[in-house]
C-alpha cells in the first residue's frame, strides 16, 4: 500500500458514532444530511426509468439532456454558462475527486481554506499534492476570511485553492469582494480556483453582522424579509469563461438526494474530453435512473428549493438562540449552509466531549477537529431536520451535560 493512503486519517464523525453503535436512544445531528426523504417526483421519475429498463451506461459526461438543464439551472443563477461547460459526476464528493486529478499531482502545492470538510484535503493528499491551510477566524461574530493571509499563502507555487463557501463545517460565505479579490489574485498567480458551492442555494442571506461571539444573549438571525437571495455568490458570477475555476456541485443538498450520488462540475471551455477520460476510468458514468432523478430534481426546483431554505431557516433560528441561551456556548447565526458551529467554554477537546455527549447524554454532535485543528474545541450540529422538537430536545440534552 501506499504510505500516503495508510497514513489518510480516518473519520472521526465516524469515530464519534460507533461509539452509539447498538443504541436508539441517540438524537442524531452529527452527519451532513436531513432527515427528509427525497422528493415523490424524484423517486418517481427514478422509478419509472429502472421500469422501461434503462439499465446501461450513458455518455462519459451524462445524459445530454440532464447536462442542458444542469446548464440552464446554472444559467438561470449565474448567467450564461454553456452545456459545452457541464459534466455529471456520481456525486459531489466524486465531483471535487475529478477535478483534483484533472489539476494536482505528486509533489504540487494545494492551499485550502480552512475548517474544511476533510474530504477535499484527503483528496489533494492522495493525488500526492502538499496542503497549505489557510485560516478562517471568528471575528466578532463572523467566521472571517483574512485576506492577507491568502494573498501570502497563494503563490505562483501554488497549483489548486480550494475554497468551499458556504463553509462546512462554519457557515462562512464570501461576500462578492472577497470573491473579487480572489479571483484577480488567482489571475495573477495562474492558480486554478477549485470551488465547492455544493450548499449554494442553502444560503439565508448575508444581513447584518452577527453579534459577537463573546456575548451570551441569544442571537438575532440576518433577517432579509420573506424571501432571501436565490444562491450564495458564486465564482461562477464573476468569472470568464476561460478562467482557470472548477465548481462542483451536488444534488445531495438542494434535494435531498444524498444517498444517490449525483452531482456535476462546471469546467473552463476545452476541458470536457479531459474530464471525460477521468469519468471513463473512474466510474465510467452515473447509473441513468439517478440522472433521471436529477433530471425531475431540476424541473421543480424553482418551488422546491425555496420552500427547502425555509424549513433550514426556520431549524436555524429555532437552534442558534437557544445555543446562544447556554452560559458558555459561543455560536454565530451561520449565512448559509445546515450547521451550528459552537464551542463550550472549557472544552476544547471536541472528540472527548463528543463521545462524552453520546455516550452519557444521547446526542450525537461532530466534533470540530474533524474537520481540521482549525476547528478544535469547536462542535458541529447538522440542524436539518424535519421535526424542530428534535433541536429543542437536543438542546435539553446539552443544557443537561453541561449541568443547567
Ligand atoms: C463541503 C462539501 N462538499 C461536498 C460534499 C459532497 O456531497 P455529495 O458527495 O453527497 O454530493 C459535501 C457533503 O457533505 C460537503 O459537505
Amino acid at each position: 500500500m501506499r504510505d500516503t493512503i495508510a497514513r489518510l486519517p480516518g473519520s472521526k464523525i465516524r469515530e464519534v458514532a460507533n461509539a452509539a453503535m447498538g443504541r436508539d436512544d441517540v438524537l442524531v445531528f452529527w452527519f451532513g444530511e436531513s432527515d427528509e426523504v427525497t422528493p415523490e417526483p424524484v423517486r418517481s421519475a427514478a422509478a419509472l426509468s429502472l421500469q422501461r429498463g434503462e439499465t446501461f451506461y450513458s455518455h462519459n459526461l451524462g445524459l445530454i439532456e440532464l447536462r442542458q438543464s444542469l446548464a440552464d439551472y446554472c444559467t438561470s443563477l449565474h448567467g450564461a454558462v454553456d452545456v459545452e461547460r457541464v459534466a455529471v459526476t456520481s456525486s459531489g464528493v466524486n465531483a471535487l475527486m475529478l477535478a483534483m486529478q484533472l489539476l494536482a499531482g505528486a509533489g504540487d502545492e494545494v492551499a485550502a481554506v480552512v475548517p474544511l470538510w476533510p474530504n477535499l484535503t484527503a483528496q489533494a493528499a492522495i493525488m500526492g499534492a502538499s496542503v497549505r491551510r489557510i485560516a478562517l477566524r471568528p471575528v466578532r461574530g463572523r467566521w472571517t476570511l483574512d485576506m492577507d493571509a491568502l494573498r501570502a499563502a497563494v503563490t505562483p507555487a501554488t497549483r489548486v485553492l480550494l475554497i468551499n463557501a458556504p463553509n462546512n463545517p462554519t457557515g462562512w460565505t464570501l461576500t462578492r469582494d472577497e470573491q473579487q479579490a480572489i479571483l484577480a489574485h488567482c489571475r495573477r498567480t495562474g492558480t486554478w480556483i477549485v470551488a465547492d458551492e455544493v450548499y449554494e442555494r442553502l444560503y439565508f442571506g448575508g444581513g447584518p453582522a452577527t453579534p459577537s461571539f463573546d456575548e451570551t444573549r441569544p442571537l438575532a438571525a440576518p433577517s432579509l424579509g420573506e424571501t432571501g437571495p436565490v444562491a450564495a455568490p458564486s465564482f461562477l458570477d464573476i468569472a470568464a469563461d476561460d478562467d482557470r475555476l472548477v465548481v462542483a456541485h451536488s444534488f445531495s443538498k438542494s434535494f435531498l438526494m444524498t444517498g444517490w450520488r449525483l452531482g456535476w462540475l462546471v469546467l473552463p471551455r476545452g476541458h470536457l474530453d479531459a474530464i471525460g477520460k477521468l469519468i471513463e476510468f473512474n466510474t465510467s458514468c452515473a447509473p441513468v435512473f439517478v440522472q433521471r432523478g436529477g433530471l425531475a430534481a431540476l424541473q421543480m426546483a424553482a418551488d422546491f428549493v425555496p420552500a427547502l431554505v425555509e424549513r433550514l431557516r426556520g431549524c436555524r433560528d429555532r437552534l442558534i438562540p437557544q445555543l446562544a441561551a447556554l452560559p458558555g456556548v459561543e455560536v454565530a447565526s451561520p449565512p448559509g449552509g445546515m450547521y451550528a458551529f459552537f464551542r463550550v467554554q472549557g472544552q476544547d477537546d471536541s472528540l472527548a466531549f463528543a463521545k462524552q455527549l453520546v455516550e452519557r447524554h444521547g446526542l450525537g454532535l461532530a466534533p470540530g477537529v474533524a474537520f481540521g485543528a482549525e476547528g478544535e474545541g469547536w462542535l458541529r450540529w447538522c440542524f436539518a431536520s424535519r421535526d424542530p422538537q428534535r433541536l429543542d430536545e437536543g438542546v435539553q440534552r446539552l443544557a443537561r451535560a453541561l449541568g443547567l
